[in-house]
């Protein structure tokens, strides 16, 4: 499957639709994309005026700046199908579907959208966040490889799983860490970006740069935000270090040699370097430089 075009998802800011404070301060924040979010942040007495103020937004969306995603309501409850709609009107780049379990959820997705005047360019997020999408993911991933399903991106709901399990919420994670990996296993292998889930304490700078470098070395694209302090944190932890750029340039230039041109394996500093981890430094420069002049 040929490698999809690179969109920063570094910093995905959760903005609640029924907050008119927050919406209003976004032209003013750097984040990579927006989550509009009309789920579990808006009360259900708010959700009628939270969907007609995203609407509104909208209508009015700037040409440029952030990717823009609306979570809407599950499609099955009480709000969903008019958040669909709703959604559909917007044109975001993406919706967001919650409490997803299993394959079901996405093909009613693709057939609620049928007859709709949804643009093939509307692209599916889900967020993993249930017991049952966990025991699913390599089936949900394969949806990735599938483009007339939009699958895109996984978002782990991690507030969620840890409700829904009864797993302590320790402060390093530890006990939600085998699905997290699992998540990022299953976006790879189906071709999808995943974004790692909040940090509720977002008082506490030190702990949520700690948390990113943590979501980053796992193999995250980057990571979900509650708030702007968050963003900058964010996009550093999960843009290429200045020491990975030097690192992957050398790699570049030892295999650009004469003498190596031929070889498949060389060797750098006493460390054995082959054709794959070229590979992977030129994806390395690559996005580095489609990211520079963005921090
Ligand atoms: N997006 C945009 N702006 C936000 C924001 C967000 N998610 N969260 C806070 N802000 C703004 C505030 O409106 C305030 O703006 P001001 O400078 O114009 O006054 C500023 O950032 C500072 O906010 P602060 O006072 O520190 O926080 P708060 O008490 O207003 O809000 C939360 C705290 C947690 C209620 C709020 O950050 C929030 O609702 N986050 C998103 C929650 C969410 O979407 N959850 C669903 C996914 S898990
Ligand atoms: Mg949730």
């Amino acid at each position: 499957m040929p490698e999809r075009t690179y969109r920063p998802r570094r910093a995905v800011l959760f903005v609640p639709a029924s907050n008119e404070k927050a919406i209003a301060k976004l032209p003013s924040l750097a984040c990579d994309a927006v989550i509009f979010d009309l789920e579990d942040s808006v009360a259900p007495e708010a959700k009628v005026a939270a969907r007609e103020r995203l609407s509104a937004w909208f209508a009015a969306r700037p040409k440029q700046g952030p990717e823009c995603v609306i979570r809407i309501n599950p499609p099955a409850g009480e709000w969903g199908r008019e958040d669909l709609a709703a959604a559909i009107a917007c044109a975001p780049d993406a919706i967001l579907l919650p409490k997803v379990d299993t394959p079901r959820d996405i093909h009613d997705f693709d057939d609620a959208l049928d007859g709709t005047d949804a643009p093939e360019t509307l692209k599916l997020w889900i967020m993993v966040e249930t017991p049952k999408a966990m025991l699913n993911i390599g089936a949900l991933a394969e949806f990735g490889r599938d483009r007339a399903a939009r699958l895109d991106c996984f978002v782990a709901g991690t507030n969620d799983l840890i409700k829904d399990t009864g797993v302590l919420a320790a402060p390093d994670r530890r006990y939600i860490m085998p699905w997290l990996m699992q998540m990022v296993l299953a976006a790879r292998a189906g071709g999808l970006d995943v974004l790692d889930g909040v940090s509720n304490d977002f008082r506490d700078l030190d702990a949520f740069a700690r948390e990113c470098a943590e979501g980053a070395a796992m193999g995250f694209d980057g990571k979900t935000l509650i708030h702007p302090a968050q963003i900058e944190p964010a996009l550093q932890a999960f843009s290429p270090s200045a020491n990975a750029v030097t690192e992957a340039e050398a790699i570049k230039a030892a295999f650009a040699l004469p003498e190596n041109l031929e070889k498949g394996v060389i060797s750098i500093g006493g460390r054995m370097i082959e054709r794959l981890h070229l590979a992977q430094a030129e994806r390395l420069l690559a996005r580095a430089g489609r990211l520079s002049g963005r921090l």
